[in-house]
């Protein structure tokens, strides 16, 4: 804007009541790959009315500055392949600039100033006579917000509701400038059918249904999905309900009105599926097996029709340690130890008699197995032969241990035997030699006394020949020095 548009600006809107104004959102979010909304509004000064016109208004957006030459981005009336692709939606001669932007990308983020020009009328909006809008282009869509009403009140921390209260499930989503706007879907694991409401204006999707222990530990997740040209973004919510059992409810639903005949069936739920196990309306059992542990359902049912409810059966028993628990060592000894009880139990491992917990050499993991098992494997990294491993179970209904032989191992046992067999094969030799020596010695010692023998016989004479011999000359010498002395 040259200085004297300025100064005509200021007179302007110094004589005149209307002065120029746009009305713009401050901060608008765009998806890549999407499109974006600018929601655009604008006054011009009174004695300009005349120049505005269906023919000749002309809308520009310049970005990141406020000159023409520099800064502009689309021009209404002059689309360039190096401009923004877009269009001005709202009608300019009603001073509506909302304006769409299709292939939205990086490029786009940044700060917007909006400028008509119509005949004389040359206007460009700033933050002083105006306002501007910032873009950011983000990569993946916001998510939505599930929450959870019972009986039409907002759940806040526990996800925790009553069996037979109305629920409702609230998806909500911001949404973001798309063909095709983003869509809203439920899904639940396990899959369960449940009646659904949407309202695409708000993009809000409600889930009512009645709290049923079916509903139990059953997460919920809301999907908004934005179908791009090239691929689909979505984001998610999820809640995770707990449905609280209310036996007094139950109770009340099933007692028979009056002398109306009711008939009861009982059945036991388990995976989805229910099993008929008998009809009356009291069903017994005469000795508890943890197995029998889950949801039985009765069904009361009339010429009318018919009601059922639930109850959950918990079973509590002490630990037991399964028989599949074991050991196996070499340089490292490895133990596996499984332990099932109600309440779920909790494991210890003891060596030599004192927990042992994880160390740089002991190494301890666990995994849960259902609601009622557990499963610890034990690692230790030092040979093990002279101290007792034991597995301790245990829950509020009691304790069970299980101790481990730490024998050798095949392998070491294999090992062993050769140790053994070696020892015998050097032992026997050593038997074997021991034998030679003494059967040579017995040998040699006969075989000397007959030498003897032979040499004693030959002696006689020997001797006799020396007791002839004269005396030596030696002796003599010595018997003469001694004379001398
Ligand atoms: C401006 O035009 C758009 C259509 O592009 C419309 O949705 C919006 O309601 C209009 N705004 C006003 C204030 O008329
Ligand atoms: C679902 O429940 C909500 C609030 O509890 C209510 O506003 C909405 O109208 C209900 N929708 C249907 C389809 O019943
Ligand atoms: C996007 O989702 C729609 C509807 O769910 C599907 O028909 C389409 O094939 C998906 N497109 C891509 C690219 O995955
Ligand atoms: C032992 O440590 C490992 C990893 O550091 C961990 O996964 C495991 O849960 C720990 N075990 C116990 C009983 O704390």
């Amino acid at each position: 804007m040259s200085v004297a548009e300025k100064v005509f600006v200021f007179l302007l809107q110094g004589v005149c009541c209307r002065k120029y104004s746009i009305s713009l959102p401050e901060k608008i979010e765009a998806l890549s790959g999407s499109c974006v909304i600018i929601k655009c509004t604008f006054e011009i000064v009174e004695d300009m009315e005349k120049e505005l016109t269906e023919s000749d208004a002309t809308g520009l957006w310049l970005k990141d500055g406020t000159s023409v030459n520099n800064n502009l981005v689309f021009n209404s009336r002059d689309p360039k392949p190096n401009h923004f692709k877009g269009e001005i939606t709202g009608k300019l001669h009603e001073k509506n600039c909302t304006t769409i932007f299709y292939d939205v990308n990086s490029n786009h983020n940044g700060k917007y100033y909006f400028r008509i020009e119509s005949g004389a009328l040359r206007y460009t909006y700033t933050k002083i006579t105006g306002n501007i809008s910032t873009i950011n282009v983000i990569e993946s869509p916001p998510k939505p917000t599930v929450k959870l009403y019972e009986e039409q009140k907002e759940v806040q921390d526990q996800e925790e509701v009553l069996e037979g209260s109305s629920v409702s499930l609230r998806c909500s989503a911001e949404t973001l400038c798309s063909s095709p706007p983003p869509t809203l879907t439920w899904s639940s694991t396990p899959r369960i059918l449940l009646s659904k409401s949407s309202r695409q204006q708000e993009l809000i999707s409600d889930l009512n249904f009645t709290a049923t222990h079916r509903h139990h530990r059953v997460t919920f997740t809301c999907t908004i999905t934005y179908q791009l040209l090239d691929k689909n973004k979505t984001a998610q919510d999820s809640i995770t309900l707990h449905v609280q059992y209310s036996p007094k409810n139950t109770s009340v639903s099933v007692l028979p009105s009056g002398s109306v005949l009711l008939n009861y069936t009982w059945s036991r739920e388990s995976e989805g599926h229910l099993k008929q196990l008998q009809t009356g309306d009291t069903l017994t059992f005469n000795r508890t097996d943890p197995k029998q542990r889950g949801w039985y359902q009765c069904t009361a049912q009339n010429k009318h029709g018919t009601q059922e409810s639930s109850v959950m059966l918990d079973i509590q028993y002490a630990p037991q340690i399964s028989t599949s628990s074991s050991c196996v060592s070499g340089d490292v000894t490895e133990c596996f130890c499984e332990v099932d009880g109600n309440p779920s139990p909790e494991l210890e491992w003891h060596l030599s008699g004192r927990p042992v917990t994880n160390s740089s050499d002991t190494f301890i993991s666990e995994e849960r197995l259902g609601s009622t098992g557990l499963r610890s494997s034990i690692t230790i990294h030092q040979s093990l032969t002279h101290t007792s491993l034991q597995c301790v179970g245990r829950n509020t209904r009691g304790t069970a241990s299980q101790l481990f032989q730490l024998n050798l191992s095949p392998l070491q046992f294999t090992e062993y035997q050769q140790v053994t067999v070696s020892l015998l094969i050097i032992l026997m030799l050593i038997l074997v030699l021991y034998a030679l020596t003494v059967g040579l010695g017995i040998y040699k010692i006969r075989q000397l006394s007959t030498k003897l023998k032979a040499q004693n016989e030959a002696a006689d004479t020997y001797a006799s020949l020396q007791l002839s011999a004269p005396p030596s000359e030696y002796e003599t010498l010595n018997i003469k020095r001694d004379d001398t002395l």
